[in-house]
Formats: C-alpha cells, sequence, structure tokens
C-alpha cells in the first residue's frame, strides 16, 4: 500500500484575486510537496477551495453596491482559474457556498452540540446602533489586549496574530459607522477551548518532535501559556452558514468554524467525483494530514480547528502545520487595497507561458523562517543569472551538441572515469537531500539543489570540452555526451514538483515516452538507452529584459502615487481654533530671483518679494521647476516661520505647494490679475 496523504491549502477569502505573497507563503510549497509525494508515488488528496464567508466579503459587497453572492462568484473564478493556470495541482477546488459544504458544516456542528461540546451563553456583545448590527470580526477595529495595536480585528489581531473575543478590544470602534458600540445582549455558542488546552498541549508537544517550525511551535506554546479560553463559534451576522438549531434564527457560524470544514467538504467533493471513499483521508490513523498555511492562520489551524476535531472525536489531527511568514514587495507590506502586490492574473497576462519562473523565484526566495522581499530586479537577476544562465544553458549545451554530433541519438557509454563517476553519484544522491529538504519544509534549500545539478553539469561540460575532443577523442566525447544526457534527464525528473512546466517540456524535448519516477533516480538507473532518439530542441527560458521590469516598477510607482494622494487629500487633522488659524502671516509673494544650491539637488535659493520686504526661502523644488520657469511666478508664502537653516542657508519662510496627480509638486498659486500683488494678504 502506497502512503495516504491529505495536504490542504489554505482556503483563500473570495474578496480579492491571489498575489505573490500568497503563492509564496501557501499555494507554491504546498504543490512541491503534493508533486513530490506524487513522484514518490504516494496516495495524495491536495485539497483546497473558495472561503466565502466572512465579514470582508460582505464589506466589499456593500461599498460596490451588489451581493456578497455577487463578490464570491467574481472572485471564486478569477482565484480558481488563475492557479490552475498557474499550475497548482489541486485534486480538488471548492467552495465554501457549495450544498455539500453547508451540510458538512451544519452536520458537523450539529454532532458537536448533541456531544454537548458547546457552552450556551447571553452576553453583552458589542453593536452599532446606527447601522443595526452587531460588530464582530472585522466589523469593529480596536486595541488588541496583548500587544496594544490599535488597529486589532475584533476576532483577530494582524499585528501579534492573537484571536481574541470582540468584546476584549480596548476603545472598540465601528468599522461601519466609526461609532463607539453599545452592549446588546444575545445569545452565542462557544466552544471552550480552555477544557482542551491540556490535550493540546500534549499533542502539540508530541508532534513538535516532528520538526514543527519554531515560529508555530512558539506561537502555540504562547497562546496556551497565557491560558485558552472560550470562543463564540457563531455570530449574528446576515452571510453565513446559518446556525442549524431552533431559536437560532438571524445567527451564522463563525467564518472560522466553517472554511476549515472545507477542507473536509472539498475532500468529500472529489472522493465524489473519483468513486472513492473520503474517510480513510480525515479518519485513518496512517494518513498523515498537513496544512500549508500562512503565519497569520497559526491560531485557527494549531489550536482552534485542532480542538473542534478533537471534539468531534472520529478526526485525525494534523502531523504537521508549515506555516510561513510573509513576503514583502519592493520593501513594503502586500496590502490589497493599497494595491501593492503582484497579481495573479495580471502577471499570466504579462509574462505569458513564463508560470516556472515565478515559481522558481518565489520558492528561492520563500519568506521560510522571516518575511522576505520580491524585487523585481531579484525576479530579473534569478531568471537571467540561474534559469537561462544555468539550467537552460545547460540543457540547451546538450540537447544540441547531440543533435549536432549525433544526429539526436544517445550516445553509448565507451569508458567511465572519476569525473563520469562523481556526476552519476551526485545524481544519486540528490533525492535523498531533496528528501531530507522537502519533509522539513525547507523549500528554498531544495530549489538550490535543483539549482546545484544544471550547475554541475555546466562544469563538467566546461572541464571536458567535448567540442574540442570530438576532432581527437571522439570515442571520449560518446561517454561525456551520455553521463551529459543521463543527467538532463535525472533533472527533468527532479525538478518536475519545483518547475512543473518546465519539466514536462524538457521530458519531450528529451521524447521521455514513460514517465520516470523518483525511484529511478534513487536506484541510479540511467533513463535515455543508448540509441534513444531525442526531440526538437527549443529554448526553455528566455531573457528577461530592462525594459519589461520597468513596466512593472512603473505600474508600482502608479499605485504609490494615487495611495499618496488619497492619504494627503484624506488626511485628518485635529479641528484647530480661529485664532491658531489667524497666526499664519500668509501673503502672496513674487520669486524675484532663483539659484541653485550647491551639493543639494533638491533645493533652490529663492529672493521672494513678500510686499515690505524681499525674503529668502530655501525651497526643495529643485526636481519639478528649472529656475528659469520660476522667476516672476506668484505663489502662497508663509511669512512668519520660525527660520531655519538648510544647508548653511537661513529660509525665512515656506512656499505652499500641492500635489498632482503624477506626483510632481506645483504651486499654490492664487489666482490674481493685478499688476501690483506682492504682500496681499491671504486669509
Ligand atoms: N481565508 C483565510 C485567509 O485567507 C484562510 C482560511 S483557511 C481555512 O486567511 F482553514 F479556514 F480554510
Ligand atoms: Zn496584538
Amino acid at each position: 500500500m502506497s502512503k495516504r496523504y491529505t495536504l490542504t491549502a489554505a482556503l483563500p477569502y473570495t474578496n480579492g484575486p491571489i498575489h505573490i505573497g500568497h503563492l509564496a507563503g501557501v499555494y507554491i510549497p504546498a504543490d512541491i510537496y503534493a508533486r513530490y509525494l506524487r513522484l514518490k508515488g504516494c496516495d495524495v488528496a491536495f485539497i483546497c477551495g473558495s472561503d466565502e464567508h466572512g465579514v470582508p466579503i460582505t464589506i466589499k459587497a456593500k461599498n460596490e453596491g451588489v451581493t456578497p453572492q455577487d463578490v464570491v462568484d467574481r472572485y471564486h473564478k478569477i482565484i480558481k482559474d488563475s492557479l490552475k493556470e498557474f499550475g497548482i495541482s489541486f485534486d480538488n477546488y471548492s467552495r465554501t457556498s457549495a450544498e455539500i459544504h453547508h451540510k458538512t458544516a451544519s452536520d458537523f456542528f450539529k454532532k458537536l452540540h448533541k456531544k454537548g461540546a458547546f457552552i450556551e451563553e447571553i452576553s453583552d456583545q458589542l453593536y452599532d446602533a446606527e447601522a443595526k448590527q452587531f460588530l464582530a470580526d472585522r466589523f469593529v477595529i480596536g486595541t488588541c489586549p496583548k500587544c496594544g495595536y490599535t488597529e486589532s480585528y475584533g476576532d483577530q489581531c494582524e499585528a501579534c496574530g492573537t484571536s481574541h473575543n470582540a468584546v476584549d478590544l480596548i476603545n472598540p470602534k465601528s468599522a461601519i459607522s466609526g461609532n463607539i458600540p453599545e452592549l446588546k445582549s444575545t445569545k452565542h455558542w462557544y466552544l471552550p477551548l480552555n477544557d482542551h488546552q491540556e490535550f493540546l498541549k500534549s499533542w502539540i508537544e508530541l508532534e513538535n518532535k516532528h520538526d514543527w517550525k519554531p515560529n508555530v511551535y512558539g506561537q502555540c506554546m504562547s497562546w496556551i501559556n497565557d491560558g485558552l479560553r472560550p470562543r463564540a463559534v457563531t455570530r449574528d451576522l446576515e452571510w453565513g452558514i446559518p446556525v442549524p438549531l431552533e431559536g437560532a434564527e438571524g445567527k451564522v457560524l463563525y467564518v472560522w468554524f466553517d472554511a476549515p470544514i472545507g477542507y473536509i467538504s472539498s475532500t468529500k467533493e472529489w472522493a465524489l467525483s473519483k468513486g472513492k471513499d473520503w474517510e480513510p483521508y480525515w479518519k485513518d490513523k496512517e494518513t498523515t494530514l498537513l496544512h500549508f498555511i500562512g503565519k497569520d492562520n497559526i491560531v485557527f489551524h494549531c489550536i482552534i480547528f485542532p480542538a473542534m476535531l478533537r471534539a468531534e472525536g472520529s478526526y485525525i489531527l494534523p502531523k504537521n502545520i508549515p506555516a510561513n511568514e510573509f513576503l514583502n514587495l519592493e520593501g513594503q507590506k502586500i496590502s490589497t487595497s493599497k494595491n501593492w502586490a503582484v497579481w495573479l492574473p495580471e502577471y499570466l497576462k504579462e509574462f505569458p507561458e513564463q508560470q516556472d519562473v515565478l515559481r522558481y523565484v518565489l520558492t528561492a526566495t520563500a519568506p521560510e523562517t522571516k518575511d522576505n522581499d520580491f524585487t523585481w530586479k531579484d525576479f530579473q537577476a534569478r531568471n537571467n543569472n540561474e534559469l537561462v544562465a544555468i539550467y537552460g544553458n545547460f540543457i540547451n549545451r546538450v540537447l544540441v551538441l547531440t543533435h549536432k554530433y549525433y544526429g539526436g541519438q544517445v550516445p553509448s557509454v565507451t569508458a567511465l572515469n572519476s569525473t563520469d563517476a562523481a556526476i552519476f553519484k551526485l545524481l544519486k544522491e540528490t533525492p535523498i537531500a531533496l528528501q531530507s529538504s522537502l519533509e522539513r519544509f525547507r523549500f528554498r534549500e531544495a530549489s538550490q539543489l535543483i539549482m546545484n545539478l544544471a550547475r554541475s553539469g555546466n562544469k563538467y561540460l566546461a572541464d571536458e570540452e567535448p567540442w574540442k575532443l570530438i576532432k581527437t577523442n571522439p570515442d571520449r566525447v560518446q561517454t561525456i555526451m551520455n553521463v551529459a544526457l543521463q543527467l538532463a534527464a535525472g533533472i527533468s525528473v527532479l525538478s518536475e514538483p519545483f518547475l512543473p512546466t518546465t519539466s514536462k517540456k524538457l521530458q519531450s524535448m528529451l521524447n521521455l515516452n514513460v514517465k520516470p519516477t523518483w525511484g529511478f533516480i534513487e536506484k541510479g538507473q540511467h533513463l535515455l538507452a543508448p540509441k534513444h532518439l531525442i526531440g526538437n530542441v527549443s529554448l526553455l527560458f528566455n531573457k528577461i529584459e530592462d525594459s519589461q521590469i520597468e513596466i512593472q516598477l512603473q505600474k508600482l510607482k502608479l499605485s504609490k502615487i494615487s495611495n499618496e494622494m488619497e492619504t494627503n487629500t484624506i488626511k485628518q487633522k485635529p479641528i484647530i481654533s480661529y485664532d491658531d488659524f489667524s497666526k499664519l502671516n500668509l501673503r502672496v509673494g513674487v520669486i524675484l530671483k532663483a539659484k541653485k544650491l550647491p551639493k543639494a539637488k533638491r533645493l533652490l535659493v529663492l529672493d521672494v518679494d513678500i510686499g515690505d520686504k524681499v525674503i529668502i526661502i530655501v525651497s526643495g523644488i529643485a526636481k519639478d521647476y528649472n529656475i528659469e520657469s520660476v522667476i516672476g511666478q506668484k505663489v502662497t508664502v508663509l511669512c512668519n516661520l520660525c527660520p531655519r537653516n538648510l544647508r548653511g542657508v537661513e529660509s525665512q519662510g515656506m512656499i505652499l505647494m500641492t500635489k498632482k496627480a503624477d506626483g510632481s509638486s506645483v504651486f499654490v498659486q492664487p489666482d490674481l490679475n493685478h499688476s501690483s500683488i506682492p504682500g496681499l494678504i491671504i486669509e
């Protein structure tokens, strides 16, 4: 019997498309793992689906004036299609609005209820009287009771990851109206996590022996040591799965109660379509269950879901929860609302047929043990210097030479020397090294083992120089080319989990008809028999030009500008009194002279006529205005600002500026036709 695995990848929220943060954190590592297990002949159920409930979806629908169902239908399709096109090989991708999921989640809840696994309690909860809405989860923002972060949500703090109850927030505010919530009593069902605390603790300590990531273990222990408390698993909301009890009208299941059950319903859906039994994948102790997630999901997968599964009683618990840290983009936190992201559907359009490039870059720089940064320059460099110059170059040389010397036929080995043997040894040993990296979820390390094989291949060819020997020692060249071809074939197999599209293309170029397995390589078997005819050769990777990178950077720059404009226009400052305002001596001024300040690229020194005198102002406008164009301009001047020394010049006032759509600065100019204006008061 082959070993059975159930792999789950966090169900994405259907309130936006997938971006590189999701890919690097969850979907790529999970997919590499699934493909690796399949190559080894394991029985794998790789499960995912859309997470379609929860407050963010309701908020998005409200903002757009459409129904939540419209929102989830739209994004479910976008997400599902783009992950498929990208090559994520889910065995099933379901959605939590599916009937099978509603039924599975309701039944799960009913079973727990029947077993007495919940506490039923009427208590005061936060309520927005204006919006006529209880404020749970993302409908409420306040200060995190644990870390003091002031923008924590009702159910979870994004800064420290803690999960809490909305009433625990300090200074809560409604995210709908901004109002300070009232308290209103309502009934809910709670999962008493405290009852499971000892069990969870010993379970985590036991499983942690199998190499849990330190961040996952550390977070779990910190929550457990703080003491677990009952958590509400129902909500007073409209959008979600109705609580399947009498007297619970108008209440739905908490999204984090229903979503992880989505893994189970998606497995059921898959099994049904394949005529299989779903239960062994969730209930057989021989099955290995693994959850691939991002670090903000740790508490739900390590504490709450396991407590639910245990309370139910018939399920296995995960063996490991490989959670990644976060990926930043060009030094800044990825943000959907600020459009600071590389969106998968856009990438697929702009870099067609280059799925493996992004996949490789995101693997090689994955945020495994700490947050990491994606930059377009690094993307270009890894493509050009690694995929093109190492991997692609090795394969191309081998295949082109095989066509050139032997009309595409694999030559036979004449005699092996120690250099040749070293290549075979490296190839045979690589699966062992890969296995060790992958089973500890070190995907970066694993991806470099693949790159190393190609690197060794290049070195082998460069050292052996078949192109020189072909005239003097053609026998030796046969051996060299055979060794290089076996290495190329081995690379095609071992790189399948990392570069699936490339591997497929390479195997078709090599004309490998039977799909070779991991075991072939582990046993040191040669994949290409002498006289085997290889196919046509084409390039596996293409250079990425500066101009392509410029376009991407330009797009990000536009996002930044529109964000800045938004914050500039909406930036709130405290109310001031008329007295405060009247302290400002604002006047119309005319710029009489301008000169550059040596060694200060941004600054111009201006002589400005403000009516009763001419003052000197040092202004940071050199990048937006040249000297000639400012002379004679009418500007708004704050004349009584405390003088400041800027690069050795005393600046005696300030010129008021604003920003244009392209981010450049412009003078706030009084619309005056008067001929003699300097000194005119502005009030
Ligand atoms: N939708 C959640 C997120 O994107 C993840 C849900 S995972 C599941 O953060 F376990 F609930 F399914
Ligand atoms: Zn916090």
